[in-house]
């Protein structure tokens, strides 16, 4: 699989299925700039070209943050607000694969809204969470009050928005902002278990399940509703649907195509 040059950010395959983007600018603590956000837009480029691909995960290699926010001192070349960071967050949400967060250290500003259009997100207890921008004087621009409010609701997003306050991995675990936490050093082997185990289910039902989630929030219950009906549907006509089916009777794992 041939992999896209990145300018910042690190990018690699695992067990041929899983597209693992690191963070690795210790100097800045992860603070993304213009060309790191291009990255981001490769990386949703693979997931979306590579049929191989079933998942992707996004991580730090820097042990005391995932991601400081957007580079401030890079605000002439990037102009605030971060549209391409932005348009790279919105294709992550919208993309068929489903796309995990690894979450240790700092995670500030864009790196939470990056987090909530990520589809699971896990910390690590080190994790502190929070939206500087009222502080510097500006304010998310990247989505990020509008899916928090999904994701944690609007309580806690107007909460966390207009406080800049920072919280804890266990306080944005209890707030509902992350599947669970885990001890640092056990971050990325539960990350890897879960891509894993993510990576192994049916992809096309993946890539229906996501869509069908978005939609219960992003439009009307009937709407959702119907969709989630069609889906279902056609995903039981599929020939992966008839693997699961003929793998359970047989008592082994199934072997899904995408087919
Ligand atoms: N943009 C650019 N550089 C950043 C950065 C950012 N968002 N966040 C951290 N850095 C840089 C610092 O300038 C510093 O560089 P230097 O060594 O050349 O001075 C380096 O990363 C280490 O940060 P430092 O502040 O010395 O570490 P700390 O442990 O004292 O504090 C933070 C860590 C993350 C709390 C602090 O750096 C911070 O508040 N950063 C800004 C976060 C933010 O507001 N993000 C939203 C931007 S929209």
């Amino acid at each position: 699989m041939k992999l896209p040059q990145l300018n910042r950010l690190e990018l690699e395959i695992i067990d041929k299925t899983i597209a693992v983007l690191t963070f690795n600018i210790p100097e800045k603590l992860n603070a993304l700039g213009a060309d790191a956000h291009e990255d981001l837009h490769s990386f949703v480029d693979l997931l979306q070209r590579e049929p191989a691909v079933r998942v992707g995960v996004i991580r730090s290699a820097v042990k005391k943050a995932f991601m400081a926010g957007t580079d401030i001192t890079g605000f002439s070349e990037a102009p605030f607000p971060p549209n391409r960071l932005r348009e790279a967050i919105d294709r992550i949400e919208n993309c068929p694969k489903p796309v995990i967060a690894a979450i240790g250290g700092y995670c500030l500003g864009g790196g939470v809204e990056l987090a909530m259009g990520c589809d699971i997100r896990i910390l690590a207890d080190t994790a502190t969470l929070a939206l500087p921008e009222v502080g510097l004087g500006i304010m998310p621009g990247a989505g990020g009050i509008q899916r928090l409010a999904r994701v944690a609701g609007m309580g806690v997003a107007k909460e966390l928005a207009l406080t800049a306050r920072r919280i804890s991995a266990e306080e944005a675990y209890a707030k509902g902002l992350a599947a669970m936490v885990v001890p640092f050093d056990a971050l990325w082997d539960e990350t890897l278990k879960l891509a894993r185990r993510v990576a192994a289910q049916a992809p096309a039902a993946l890539a229906l399940v996501k869509q069908s989630a978005n939609l219960a929030l992003d439009t009307d219950r009937a709407t959702a509703a119907a969709f989630e009906r069609w889906g279902a549907a056609f995903i039981s006509t599929t020939a992966d649907a008839a693997e699961g089916k003929r793998a359970f009777i047989e008592k082994r794992p199934p072997v899904f195509t995408g087919a």
